[in-house]
């Protein structure tokens, strides 16, 4: 079954919208923003908790599929052009063939908008999902040949067939693969029973030198609110069934390797259960009201808000309690919730800060309405108001760029500064 590689295009480019302006205040609406200094506080809290404990950290692209932010991520050394000193991160997930091609692309050609001359080395990719198909193997064997010498890239398999497809299809060694094991999702992977376990043994045999390791993440604890709870349903479920491969392969004399799972509500879990040995999070990074939800668990690192969408008041004429802004369901992503308002959004604690007297509802595609109880004041025509979004990955999808802002010297926004706009290049539902 020979294919030749589907030729690379890399995604257009398109002109950011609006002009810059100089303050923060003339930030045109609606628009994402992203407070840089609250990111790197958040990388920070994260590396220093890797570093802490020896558990290797691959963020999320899926999250902001933003190359500057990935470099910022990777980066372990300060720069002639930026004094921080970077994440540190050992690698980076992506969740899509689209995620990977933006990721890799921005890899060879010196990355994003911002950052250029940082030295990553070879960046170690992992796909956090399965590539069926001809097509799709075409299409990685193309992103994959693009990026060699400056990036690994490996994928997870869950399948033998699947598995023999791709090394007929792409060139012996090079791509690595990480065996998925399904620890309770049911979205992939071998479940581990006693009859599935010589499977798992079979794809790591049939992978061979191309063999990297064990993906065992489950997704549906990660909002799990209640900490104890968490920390139960996650050793009972992704640690013991990592633990029990583990115990099988290294029985059968192979060494598991990497074993990696575990996203912003469950990786301190997972990382201190001395099975997984690296963990996966993505929403640490800008963060998200439905993560502020989430009770973290004792002595995790108490991440910030760093995303908000920025919205203009552009009616206020209907009602006296209301107003119409500018982002309706084109810039609001609604299926895990309302976004909150917030006139804190940049020192926001995952916990904190929320105005629950002023509520969001759709007003269609492109308004929506804030509600102002007990006779609030509200703003007026023209002024702009900050939301939390519920859910931050699906929230970002829907922007083009991100408007990129520094604290002020006491660390408010108020005298902060426009850093620049960075493009999100990794958008779209290609998987
Ligand atoms: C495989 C995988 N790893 C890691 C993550 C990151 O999770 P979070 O954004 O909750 O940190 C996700 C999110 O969906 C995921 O699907």
């Amino acid at each position: 079954m020979a294919t030749s590689a589907i030729p690379y295009n890399p995604i257009p480019s398109p002109t950011p919208v609006g002009p810059l302006v100089d303050t923060i205040k003339e930030i045109d609406t609606p628009s994402l923003v992203v407070n840089l200094d609250a990111v790197k506080r958040n990388l920070t809290k994260l590396r220093s908790w890797s570093t802490s404990t020896s558990v290797r950290i691959r963020p999320h692209y899926k999250t902001h599929k933003c190359p500057d932010l990935a470099e910022l991520t990777l980066r372990k050394f300060p720069t002639k052009t930026c004094p921080f000193p970077g994440g540190g991160a050992d690698g980076i997930c992506v969740q899509t063939l689209d995620e990977l091609s933006s990721l890799t692309s921005a890899i060879t050609s010196g990355w994003g908008t911002t950052w250029t001359s940082s030295n990553h080395g070879i960046v170690d990719v992992l796909l956090t999902n399965s590539v069926v198909g001809v097509r799709k193997i075409s299409r990685f064997r193309s992103i994959i040949e693009a990026c060699k010498g400056k990036a690994n890239v490996s994928l997870l398999c869950d399948d033998i067939d699947n598995l023999r497809n791709l090394n007929e299809l792409l060139p012996h060694s090079s791509f690595g693969v990480f065996v998925e094991v399904n620890v309770g999702q049911n979205r992939g992977g071998i479940t581990p029973t006693p009859s599935n376990l010589p499977n798992i043994l079979e794809l790591v045999k049939e992978a061979g030198s191309s063999y990297r390791g064990l993906h065992c993440y489950h997704g549906l604890l990660q909002h799990v609110n209640n900490s104890s709870d968490r920390v139960s349903q996650v050793m009972s479920t992704s640690v013991k069934s990592a633990r029990e491969v583990k115990a099988y392969l290294t029985s059968n004399g192979v060494d598991p390797g990497v074993i990696t799972g575990g996203g912003t509500g469950t990786y301190f879990i997972e990382g201190s259960a001395n099975v997984h040995t690296e963990v996966q999070p993505g929403s640490f990074l800008l963060g998200d009201t439905e993560y502020g939800d989430v009770e973290m668990s004792k002595g995790a690192p108490e991440f910030e808000h760093a995303c908000w969408i920025n919205t203009g008041v552009c009616s206020v004429a209907s009602t006296s309690s209301c107003v119409v802004v500018d982002a309706g369901s084109k810039a609001v992503d609604l299926v895990a919730g309302k976004p909150s308002v917030t006139d804190k959004g940049d020192r926001m604690g995952f916990t904190g800060k929320r105005d629950e007297e002023v509520r969001y509802s759709s007003g269609g595609d492109d308004h929506g309405v804030l509600t102002f109880e007990g006779g609030r004041d509200r703003p007026g025509m023209g002024e702009s108001v900050r939301m939390v979004p519920r859910h931050i990955d699906p929230n970002v999808n829907l922007f083009d760029w991100i408007v990129v802002v520094e604290e002020g010297e006491k660390g408010e926004m108020e005298d902060g500064s426009i850093k620049g706009t960075w493009r999100i290049t990794g958008r779209g539902v290609g998987c």
